[in-house]
This record gives structure tokens, sequence and C-alpha cells, in this order.
């Protein structure tokens, strides 16, 4: 009865832990972000040239803006960004930005 009560609760720990990691980032980045910061984080030429304030994502770009500000340029837009406020919800934000940060260094 003992192991069947712990491994319930086991169950119940594994699922939350997989609710907690919610949106995919690197999934919402290839379908929304992609077309323009590119693969590597590097502007596309032509969204460059159409745009030449959009920089590349490094840890220099990240030490220069503060989360809350490129959470505000994701969720508002900026320039010829549009706003991705009604488009994903405030925890694929989150992710997203998670996930630039981790990957383009
Ligand atoms: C239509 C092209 C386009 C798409 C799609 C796009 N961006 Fe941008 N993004 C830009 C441009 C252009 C800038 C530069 C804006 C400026 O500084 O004037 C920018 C700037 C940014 C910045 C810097 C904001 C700051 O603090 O100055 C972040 C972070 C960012 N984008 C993240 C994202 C994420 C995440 C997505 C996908 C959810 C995304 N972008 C989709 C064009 C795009």
């Amino acid at each position: 009865m003992r192991s069947i009560f712990l491994l319930g609760v086991l169950a119940a720990a594994l699922t939350t832990s997989a609710a907690a990691q919610g949106a995919d980032g690197k999934a919402i980045y290839d379908a929304n972000c992609k077309k323009c910061h590119h693969d590597d984080g590097k502007p596309v030429a032509g969204i460059k040239k159409m745009n030449p304030k959009i920089e590349e994502f490094s840890a220099a770009f990240f030490a220069k803006h503060a989360d809350a500000e490129m959470l505000k340029a994701v969720k508002e837009g900026k320039d010829k960004m549009k706003p991705f406020g009604e488009k994903l919800k405030a925890d694929e934000i989150d992710a997203v930005l998670k996930y630039i940060k981790a990957t383009f260094k």
C-alpha cells in the first residue's frame, strides 16, 4: 500500500514539473521570430536594411537591454517589429525571451 501511495506522489510531482516547464521557447521562436531575427540571432539581411536598428542577439546585447525592456518591445512592438501581446500568452513571451538569452551568447 505504502509504495503505491509513493508512486502516486511521484507521478503527481512529475506531472507538475512538466506543466511548470510550460511553453517551448524554441518552437515559439521558430514560428514567430526567426524570419527577422534568424536561426542564429543575427538579423536577416533584408530586415536589417529596412530597419538598421535591429541588432544581433548576443551577451553584449542582453547586457544592454533589460528583461523588462525586451518584454515590453515584444509585447507592445517596436518600430518594424509588430506587437506579440495578442498573439502570444505571457508565459510564451517569457519562454521565448529565456530561449534567446540562453541560446545566443
Ligand atoms: C518583422 C520582423 C520581426 C519579427 C517577426 C520579430 N522581430 Fe524582434 N525586432 C525586429 C526589429 C526591426 C527590432 C529592432 C527594433 C528597434 O530597436 O528599433 C527588433 C527588436 C527586438 C528585440 C530588442 C528589443 C529592445 O529591447 O530594444 C527583442 C528582444 C526582440 N526583437 C525579440 C523578438 C522576439 C522574441 C520575436 C518573436 C516573438 C521577434 N522579436 C519577432 C524585428 C522583428
